[in-house]
């Protein structure tokens, strides 16, 4: 995590989601569409007020831990506030990238959405409308995001005839219970691996693949291609493009997929057998241990410490997948030495920073008992970096989607088996025989989703609201 700022980067001009990421056991996720633009820009000065930037986001964990440290019960009490836009508004950014086309065009044309009946992406109805912007509510808890999100539609004159805003739909997500809290639905330990900054986060606290210049992240930041380009309009400086996806996740379905297919190795259980097939599903254990470490057992101590867990790069593995397939959810989504070393490919301009949260209730008895979804519940999937054409479109279209990736390899490593869209193929999950190929259903079903640009403090204040 963030230790060791530097004065290269303003970090009171950023959005506290990016670069820290917002702290949160629940969050509103709020997209709204602009109803009066003159208005609006007005309300919005009241509402900069209320955004938490890096800086302020680096005190509240320090509040956080000296409340831990302290023996001090229960969370402390901390509301957050990020706003975000899609295109609208923001032609002077690059017309060449996803962002302008918008993620209901980009879903199908280049993210393998399923299509409806129309054509378009057969998505929840509120994301086939129009969706102007994001407002992001993290909180500790449900009472505290309420009380600010009502100051929020008070602000916009949400629902009056003086509304600015119209509320398109509000999604609210929530870190899992107890143990849980952490993991994704399908049990896995989430959020170990993102991209260490170069000048904002300490290299030895998290050592792993190497760290990368805040420009892949940051628009206008030493590393992104645009540089030249946001300089002429500063207020695009210090920003960073969020890809949202509405990722709703079949549990029931994936964990009766593990129970059938165990993996047969001398030694284990049917049961172990299927934890093994979960493990080289994903590339982790549900724990977080690798399995590029510890590729036949858990290992929880690696999982807890943080100078390990990340510490692998399928290093002289372009061509093996005997510890890890190589379609597995994290190699395909960072290939680490297949890519840097074998390719000699640099793909800093690949990273991306991931936040977003759970959405929908723990499994039911009955769900699974049946082996079948009954209520909605998944991931508000959200990212950021300085291009979505080069971050979060190429992983999911160049990298997860494709049959043939990584290259080079002589069995072909098939579809990311979570996220890949299409006939969902892939060989290496079975160590006694790697070039077998299984068949996987979708496990998980993109219901909605859009880009938007999050805005430097500058930005906001002095380009995007008016005063009077
Ligand atoms: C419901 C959907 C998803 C689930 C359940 C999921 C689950 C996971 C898990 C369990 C990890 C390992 C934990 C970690 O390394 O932090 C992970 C890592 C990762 N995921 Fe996902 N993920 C999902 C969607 C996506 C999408 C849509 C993308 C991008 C297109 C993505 C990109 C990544 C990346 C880049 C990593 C880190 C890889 C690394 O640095 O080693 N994930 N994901």
């Amino acid at each position: 995590m963030s230790t060791s700022p530097t004065d290269n980067l303003d970090l009171s001009n950023i959005q506290g989601d990016i670069l820290s990421g917002l702290p949160k056991k629940t969050q509103y996720y709020l997209f709204f569409q602009i109803t009066d633009g003159t208005k609006f820009k007005k309300d919005l000065t009241k509402l900069i007020p209320l955004v938490k930037t890096v800086a302020q986001v680096l005190k509240d964990r320090e509040t956080i831990k000296d409340h831990k440290e302290k023996g001090h019960k229960g969370l402390v009490p901390m509301v957050g506030v990020n706003i975000a836009f899609s295109h609208s508004g923001f032609t002077q950014l690059n017309e060449n990238d996803p962002f302008i086309t918008g993620q209901k065009v980009d879903a199908v044309t280049h993210l393998g959405d399923t299509k409806n009946s129309s054509l378009g992406p057969d998505w929840e109805p509120a994301f086939l409308q129009d969706i102007h912007g994001l407002i992001i509510i993290s909180g500790e808890g449900h009472a505290s995001i309420d009380k600010k999100k009502q100051e929020i539609e008070g602000i916009f004159n949400v629902d009056t005839p003086q509304a600015s805003i119209k509320e398109v739909t509000t999604i609210r997500g929530d870190v899992r219970p107890c143990t849980e809290s952490g993991h994704e639905h399908f049990g896995f330990l989430d959020g170990i691996s993102n991209p260490t900054i170069i000048g904002f986060d300490d290299a030895n606290a998290n050592p792993g693949p190497k760290p990368i210049k805040p420009g892949f992240i940051l628009t206008g930041r030493d590393g992104d291609a645009d540089k030249p380009k946001r300089e002429t309009a500063p207020w695009t400086v210090d920003g960073s493009f969020l890809a949202f996806r509405y990722l709703f996740q079949k549990v029931p379905e994936f964990n009766d997929f593990l129970k059938k297919n165990p993996i047969s190795k001398d030694g284990l259980s049917p049961e172990e057998g299927s934890e093994l097939l979960g493990a080289r599903l994903v590339g982790r254990w549900k724990s977080g241990a690798p399995i590029d470490i510890t590729p036949f057992k858990d290992d929880p101590a690696l999982a807890a410490d943080s100078k390990r867990n990340n510490d692998f790069h399928f290093t002289g593995e372009s061509n093996d997948q005997t510890k890890c397939p190589f379609a597995a959810h994290i190699r395909k989504t960072l290939p680490r030495d297949d890519l840097e070393v074998t390719r000699h490919t640099d793909i800093s301009n690949r990273r991306i920073i991931r936040r977003g949260i759970q959405f929908g209730p723990e499994v039911t008895k009955e769900e699974k008992d049946s082996a079948k979804t009954m209520h909605g519940r998944g991931l508000l999937f959200a990212c950021y970096s300085s291009s979505i054409a080069n971050g979060f479109r190429f992983i999911q279209e160049s990298w997860a989607d494709a049959q043939s990736f990584p290259p080079g390899t002589t069995t072909t490593p098939g579809l990311d088996p979570l996220i890949g869209q299409g006939e969902r193929e892939m060989t290496g999950t079975d160590p006694s025989n790697l070039t077998k190929s299984i068949t996987l259903p979708e496990f998980i079903v993109p219901r909605g989703g859009e880009y938007f640009f999050s805005p430097s403090l500058k930005g906001l204040k002095e380009t995007l609201a008016v005063a009077n």
